[in-house]
């Protein structure tokens, strides 16, 4: 296979030795085919950073199954620990670009896929370098069952609209949030002042998270120089 365009980090502090005991450890919490035909109301996370969110949410939901992928090893060496001293059968995570891990998903298995906080490549000559591309939500589609949910949520303006615009033209999804929501994030996005996000997003749905909601490594670090969340979320027709 061609090899991917980078859509994150890669580099690792660790040594090499280190990155592939880690990897080779890794293994053993990887998703066999078998556990993926035995899942119950699969979730998928793509990019799960430091898998303290996917971890939270399988133990609130233990007869549920999660699966989380990432391609930075730094980030899965937490999770890996975690489950290492505690396990957590019900959830699988794997060294793994999104782009591969959702072509070994089978068809139309997940209960929702999630992308929270996808790196976001703010300057427009390197757009084509976020995760999400129409290719990759044909695969979410794919990969989802009928009525299965998509979750997208970031705290760049420009992102959330990239999303709602790809959204409003894939043939597999229904969004269901409003076009004034769809018409808030793009004055956002175009606009040269600072975000006021409770100004942009508080009439609209978009700012509220789901009640599954666990916060991320990621959201509380951009919370604190006031930057939050947009909750975007649409379903696979069907
Ligand atoms: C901004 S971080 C957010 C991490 C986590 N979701 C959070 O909210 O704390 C984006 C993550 O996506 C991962 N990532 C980027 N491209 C990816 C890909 N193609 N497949 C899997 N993970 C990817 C990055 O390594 C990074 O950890």
């Amino acid at each position: 296979m061609k090899p991917l365009p980078t859509t994150g980090r890669l580099a690792s502090r660790m040594k090499p030795s280190e990155q592939a005991a880690l990897k080779q450890s890794l293994q053993s919490h990887a998703p066999t085919a078998n556990w993926l035909a035995q899942t119950n109301e699969l979730e998928i996370e793509l990019g799960i950073g430091n898998g303290m969110a996917i971890l939270n949410r399988a133990q609130n939901n233990p007869k549920a199954s999660f699966l989380g992928c990432e391609i930075y090893l730094n980030g899965l060496e937490v999770v890996h620990q975690q489950l290492q001293k505690h396990p957590q059968p019900n959830l699988k995570i794997c060294n793994q670009d999104a782009r591969e891990l959702l072509q070994t998903i089978p068809p139309a298995s997940a209960a929702r896929i999630l992308m929270l906080f996808p790196d976001p490549w703010p300057k427009s000559k390197h757009h084509k370098r976020r995760l999400l591309q129409p290719e990759l939500l044909q695969l979410i589609a794919q990969a989802l069952r009928p009525q299965g949910e998509f979750w997208l949520v970031t705290d760049w303006p420009d992102y959330a609209f990239h999303t709602i615009a790809l959204l409003q033209n894939a043939p597999h999804f229904a969004f269901p949030q409003t076009a004034l929501a769809a018409a808030a994030c793009k004055v956002k996005a175009n606009a040269q002042s600072p975000i006021n996000h409770q100004q942009t997003l508080g009439p609209h749905h978009l700012a509220t998270p789901p009640t599954w909601w666990i916060p991320t490594k990621y959201q509380q670090k951009a919370a604190k120089v006031g930057r939050l969340p947009w909750f975007i979320n649409s379903l696979k027709l069907g």
